[in-house]
């Protein structure tokens, strides 16, 4: 009898929690341009943090760190990272303020507290219901990417200001921004359109020899 009522008492606390969350979600709308709330990314990191397994948080970098390992990192993460985090890990980006979670400053204790295996499993699978994409295939070339990629993180906090500029060289562009990048560079060079139909360039196109 009294197990009945603990059943029930808990399908009761699961209606009620139901009912609520979907009257909560009515009024405040699903936008993602909120905020959330403290408590809803305390909730959602622990349950994170939970979901997985120790043994994989308590996994080393097996890649050695050195300068070749960081640049490794480094060009993958201007390629497929600074989209929504940012070169310098900060997540300043339009893509990156604007989810629900939004991408967190990497560069803080929240993320550089994390181990190296909880990194390595958020990148290698990525996390549901955020934006943050799965990245690692199963192949370990793919892993010892990933590898390269904590390494990279652990580093962001000390990025300086010519390794950015460097990185900018490295994001991706689209293929009408390329051809307009060209069209510059040619111009500059004075190897323009103009200039290999024959005509002679005004001298203001020319790069002057140095
Ligand atoms: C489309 C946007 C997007 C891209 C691209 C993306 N991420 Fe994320 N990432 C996110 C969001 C959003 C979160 C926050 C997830 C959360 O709150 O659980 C996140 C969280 C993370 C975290 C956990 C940090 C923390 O403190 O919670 C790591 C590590 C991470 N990303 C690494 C990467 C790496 C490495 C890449 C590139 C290979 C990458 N991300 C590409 C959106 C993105």
């Amino acid at each position: 009898m009294r197990r009945h009522a603990e059943v029930l008492g808990l399908l009761l606390l699961l209606v009620i929690s139901a009912v609520s969350f979907i009257a909560w979600i009515i009024v405040h709308g699903v936008s993602a341009r909120d905020q959330p709330t403290a408590v809803e990314a305390l909730l959602a990191r622990s349950l994170r943090h939970a979901a997985i397994p120790r043994s994989d948080r308590a996994l080393v970098n097996p890649v050695p760190f050195n300068e070749a390992a960081l640049e490794g990192g480094r060009m993958h993460w201007a390629d497929h990272c600074a989209l929504c985090h940012g070169n310098d890990g900060k997540g300043n980006t339009e893509i990156g303020r604007n989810l629900f979670p939004k991408a967190p400053d990497m560069t803080t204790s929240v993320t550089q507290n994390l181990s190296d295996g909880e990194l390595f499993s958020i990148i290698k699978n990525g996390v549901r219901l955020t934006g943050m994409p799965a990245w690692g295939a199963s192949s370990h070339a793919e892993d010892d990417q990933t590898w390269k990629l904590v390494h990279f993180i652990r580093h962001l906090p000390r990025t300086t200001a010519d390794e950015l500029d460097h990185m900018r060289s490295m994001n991706p562009t689209s293929p009408m921004k390329q051809r307009e990048t060209k069209a510059e560079d040619d111009f500059l060079n004075g190897t323009d359109a103009l200039s290999s139909a024959g005509e002679s360039a005004p001298s203001t196109h020319r790069k002057e020899p140095r």
